[in-house]
């Protein structure tokens, strides 16, 4: 038997509906194969931070360094300005755990019908490693002159050689156990004259240790073009912070909702937990009336198993979630079917037990 300490952060909104029903697949995948969840809850949330000041607690970061691995549900909600909420927590999670890759699969799943005409599984199926720790999304920068007409904004985006040239060889090294051994670069260096031209060096310095891995740099605008176009040209892109978010929310609309997209939040040195969430947010316009779709929030519990060196039980989810989207009536109404969150885990569920 084995067991796994697993902090469970659901957060706000659809948060709240869909990390319970990961929570449920997990607890059953986890019977079959002899391993034991220890939930460690925590009310980390929009909520706490009204009624208690913060969206966690000033040792939150050293609270979850001793986990196995962290579960997420989403943050952010109206009344709390989204920047607060998303460096109240998630961000300050990602940095201080070390967790610089953001590894975000888009695949095109048997049953799911894909917006762009004609297009199958065989089309759809890459994988977006995004900057997670540095990049556009820096604190650095601020506001002068405020509330008179010579008002400005300044951002300083970072980005250093350490932290680009390891999410380059972790977008290699992923490419390397694939079939395609295909790494596109996200780049804007026509525009962008000083970080990018920078990020196009090190995609060069880095890709010459790996000969047997093809490559492709484009610029991002003619990039999210491609992925519309000829979304079969992609295995492995690698972004940076700003331009990984834009591509992983555009990569699960081509393969039908933001509501089945998975994400990995990944420290790969293992010195600290790694943290698996949905792509998507916490959707305030249907939190509350139970229809979220919980695949995406399921499927990065899979990719929690994954991690944690459990590739059967990962599979079996993965197995099992493909089987339930095959099913119109079992699907929820993002991706135009009649089921609630409920009746979707349960076809999960029902196909667990019935695998085994
Ligand atoms: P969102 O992803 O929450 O929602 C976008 C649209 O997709 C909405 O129409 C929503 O109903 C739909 N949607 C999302 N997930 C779904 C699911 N599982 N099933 C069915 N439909 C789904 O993004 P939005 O509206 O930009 O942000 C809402 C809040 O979430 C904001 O406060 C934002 O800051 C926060 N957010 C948090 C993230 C996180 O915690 N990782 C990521 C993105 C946004
Ligand atoms: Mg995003």
């Amino acid at each position: 038997m084995k067991s796994y300490d697993i902090a469970r952060i659901p957060g706000d909104g659809i948060g709240q509906e869909v990390t319970p029903a990961a929570c449920a697949v997990l607890e059953a995948v986890g019977k079959r194969h002899g391993i034991v969840f220890r939930w460690r809850p925590f009310d980390w949330s929009c909520a706490r931070l009204k009624a208690e000041g913060a969206m966690m607690p000033q040792d939150g970061i050293s609270q979850l360094s001793g986990m196995d691995a962290i579960l997420l549900g989403a943050v952010g909600f109206p009344g709390v300005a989204d920047h607060e909420s998303l460096w109240g927590l998630l961000i300050p999670l990602r940095r201080g755990l070390q967790q610089y890759v953001n590894l975000r699969p888009v695949r095109l799943m048997p049953g799911i019908q894909s917006p762009l005409v004609g297009r199958s599984g065989a089309d759809i199926d890459f994988l977006i490693v995004r900057e997670n720790s540095e990049g556009e999304y820096s604190d650095i920068g601020g506001r002068f002159a405020d509330g008179t007409p010579a008002e400005a904004a300044f951002q300083t985006s970072v980005f250093t050689r350490a932290a680009t040239d390891r999410i380059m060889r972790y977008a290699f090294d992923l490419a390397g156990k694939r079939s395609a051994k295909h790494v596109t670069s996200a780049t804007k260096s026509n525009g962008m004259k000083h970080t990018m031209p920078f990020w196009d060096e090190r995609f060069a310095a880095i890709s010459a240790e790996y000969p047997d891995i093809a490559t492709s740099q484009y610029h991002i605008d003619i990039l999210t073009a491609h992925f519309v176009s000829h979304p079969d040209w992609f295995d492995v892109v690698v972004a940076s912070n700003l331009f990984g978010d834009i591509l992983s929310d555009l990569g699960p609309a081509i393969a039908g909702s933001i509501g089945i997209a998975p994400s990995a939040n990944i420290n790969p040195e293992r010195d600290y937990p790694s943290m698996f969430e949905p792509v998507h947010g916490s959707a305030p316009d249907i939190a509350g009336k139970g229809i979220a779709n919980p695949v995406a929030a399921i499927w990065s519990g899979a990719m929690m198993l994954d991690h944690l060196g459990e590739k059967d039980a990962a599979s079996d989810v993965e197995a099992a979630m493909e089987k339930a989207l095959l099913r119109s009536d079992c699907l929820t109404p993002d991706l135009g079917g009649p089921a609630d969150t409920k009746g979707m885990t349960r076809a999960v569920l029902d196909n667990l037990s019935g695998s085994g």
